[in-house]
C-alpha cells in the first residue's frame, strides 16, 4: 500500500485549521466588553462557516467522485468541432469511425493509435483524472495527437457532451475503456467505482441508444469477475457471482446493465475480460510497474503468498495482444438494431477472455525484472491481504480463438523486456520514450 502513498490527494482537513483564542480573551480582560465578545464570536463562526463550505471534502474520502462530475471542461464552439470531426475522419476505404472512452489511459492510448494507424476514424474522450499521476497521461495525449487522434476533455457522466459528439460524428462503434482501475484504492475512493464503473457506464449505453444510428460497442470488462473462483482456466461460462473486491463487484454489475440494454434496445455489446495487461505506457499502480520503479530505488518490495504459503500468479498479458483483441471485436462487432431508442429486433451481445493462457508466479516476473534491470530485488514476502486481491488467474481463451483468431503471441519474458526499454528511456530525463 505504501506505493499508492502519492495517490492520495486528501485535502486538508477542516480540523487542522487552529484558531487564536488569545486576542480576545485579552481584549475582553482590558475592556470586558460583551458586544466584543459577541462581534467577534460572529466573526469566528462566519470564518468557520466560510472554511467549512470552502473546503474541497468535509468527509473522510480523499475525493468526492460526485465533485468530480462537478468539474468543468472546455468544449464546443466551432473549432472544437472541426478537430472532432477531422480526428473521427475515415480514412481507409472500409474503416470504421470509433470513439474512443479512456483514450488518455494505458488500453485506450494503444487502441487509439492502432486504429488510427490503419485509417479508422478515432476520437478519444477522457477525463484525465488523478488516480495515477496525470503527467503520464498528458504524455500518451501528446503521443496520440501526433498521430492525429483528438482527446475531448470530458466525463463520461456528461450526457450533454456525449449527445454533442453524437450529433457532430456519427459514430459506426464505441470502445469503452474509461473506467475506475485497481482493486486497492475501493478502500480509499469507493464512490469513484460507482461514479465511472456504473453511474459513466449507464449515461454512455443511453447516449448509445438514443443515437440514429445506434454504435456498436465493445466495452472493458475484467476477469476480476471470476473471483474466488477455483475452477481453472477461468471460462466465460463459469460463475462470476463471488467477487473479490468492489472493483470487480461493479465490472460484474457492469456486464448486467451491459446485457440489459442489449435485451431492451437492441444494442450490440461486446464485454471483453482482460487478464493483467502489462507493457510501455502502463498503469503506475500495476505491480509489474511499482516493482520497476522500487527495486531501481532500492527499495523493498512486497511479494504475496496466498494461504499455506501458496503461490500469486497472474495470466499477465500483453499490450499488443490486447490491442489485437480489442480491434478484432471491433472488426467483428454486428450492427446496432435499434433506432432512436427503439429495439427493432435481437442485436449481438458476446463476453470473451482476453488472456494469455499461461500464468506466471509473482516471483517469477521479479525473477525476470532483477535481470533485465541488473538489480537484485530486495524481497519482502508477505500474506496476501484480503483487499481485493485474488491469488490466482488463468484464461481459457478458446472463444476469442475460435470468434476473433485471437493469439496472444507475447511471453512475459518478452514483453517486459520491451517495458523496461520504455520505462528507463521514459524516467531517464527528458520523458521522450516512444511506444
Ligand atoms: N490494465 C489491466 O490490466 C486491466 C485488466 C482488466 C480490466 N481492465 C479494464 O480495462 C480498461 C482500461 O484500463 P487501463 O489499464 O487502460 O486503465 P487506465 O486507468 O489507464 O485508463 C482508464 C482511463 O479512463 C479515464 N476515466 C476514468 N473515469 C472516467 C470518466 N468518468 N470519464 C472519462 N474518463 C474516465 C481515466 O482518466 C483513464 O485515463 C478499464 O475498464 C479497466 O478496468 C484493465
Amino acid at each position: 500500500m505504501s506505493q499508492l502513498k502519492h495517490l492520495d490527494n486528501s485535502p486538508p482537513t477542516p480540523g487542522k485549521f487552529k484558531m487564536d483564542k488569545s486576542p480576545y480573551i485579552h481584549r475582553l480582560r482590558w475592556h470586558g466588553s460583551l458586544a466584543k465578545l459577541t462581534f467577534w464570536s460572529f466573526i469566528f463562526l462566519g470564518l468557520i462557516l466560510i472554511f467549512f463550505f470552502r473546503s474541497p471534502s468535509s468527509n473522510s474520502l480523499p475525493s468526492d467522485p460526485s465533485r468530480r462530475s462537478l468539474r468543468t471542461y472546455n468544449w464546443g464552439g466551432p473549432a472544437w468541432e472541426k478537430r472532432v470531426r477531422s480526428s473521427a475522419r475515415v480514412r481507409s476505404r472500409h474503416g470504421m469511425s470509433v470513439l474512443v472512452t479512456g483514450a488518455a489511459g494505458f488500453v485506450g492510448t494503444h487502441v487509439s493509435a492502432a486504429l488510427k494507424r490503419r485509417g479508422d476514424g478515432v476520437l478519444g474522450l477522457d477525463c484525465f483524472n488523478d488516480y495515477y499521476d496525470p503527467s503520464l497521461k498528458r504524455a500518451r495525449q501528446a503521443l496520440l495527437e501526433r498521430s492525429g487522434v483528438f482527446i475531448v476533455e470530458g466525463d463520461i457522466n456528461d450526457s450533454a457532451l456525449l449527445s454533442k459528439l453524437f450529433e457532430v460524428v456519427a459514430f459506426t462503434h464505441v470502445m469503452h475503456l474509461a473506467a475506475q482501475a485497481g482493486v486497492r484504492y475501493a478502500m480509499e475512493n469507493p464512490g469513484s467505482y460507482v461514479h465511472s464503473n456504473i453511474a459513466g457506464l449507464v449515461n454512455l449505453l443511453e447516449v448509445c441508444k438514443n443515437a440514429n444510428p445506434q454504435p456498436a460497442i465493445v466495452w472493458a470488462s475484467s476477469s476480476s469477475v471470476y473471483g474466488l473462483n477455483t475452477k481453472v482456466p477461468f471460462s466465460e461460462r463459469d460463475r462470476t457471482d463471488q467477487p473479490a473486491s468492489l472493483y470487480a463487484a461493479t465490472k460484474k454489475a457492469g456486464e448486467e446493465i451491459a446485457h440489459t440494454y442489449n435485451h431492451i434496445y437492441g444494442l450490440s455489446l461486446t464485454g471483453l475480460r482482460f487478464f493483467t495487461v502489462y507493457g510501455p505506457w502502463g498503469r503506475p499502480d500495476m505491480a509489474y510497474f511499482f516493482f520497476t520503479r522500487d527495486i531501481l530505488k532500492g527499495q523493498t518490495i512486497p511479494i504475496f503468498e496466498a494461504a499455506n504459503h501458496g503461490t500469486v500468479a497472474r495470466d499477465f498479458t500483453y499490450i499488443d495482444d490486447i490491442v489485437k483483441g480489442c480491434l478484432a471485436s471491433l472488426d467483428t462487432a454486428e450492427k446496432s438494431t435499434g433506432s432512436g431508442g427503439k429495439k427493432k429486433g435481437p442485436a449481438q451481445l458476446r463476453v470473451f477472455n482476453l488472456g494469455n493462457t499461461s500464468p506466471v508466479p509473482v516471483s517469477d516476473l521479479v525473477t525476470i525484472l532483477e535481470r533485465l534491470l541488473k538489480v537484485k530485488a530486495k524481497r519482502n514476502i508477505m500474506k496476501l491481504p484480503r483487499n481485493g486481491d485474488v491469488p490466482f488467474t488463468h484464461a481459457n481463451i478458446s472463444s476469442a480463438q475460435r470468434e476473433l483468431g485471437y493469439k496472444p503471441t507475447t511471453d512475459l519474458q518478452t514483453g517486459l523486456k520491451k517495458f523496461v526499454r520504455w520505462y528507463v528511456s521514459y524516467y531517464s530525463g527528458g520523458k521522450k520514450a516512444s511506444g
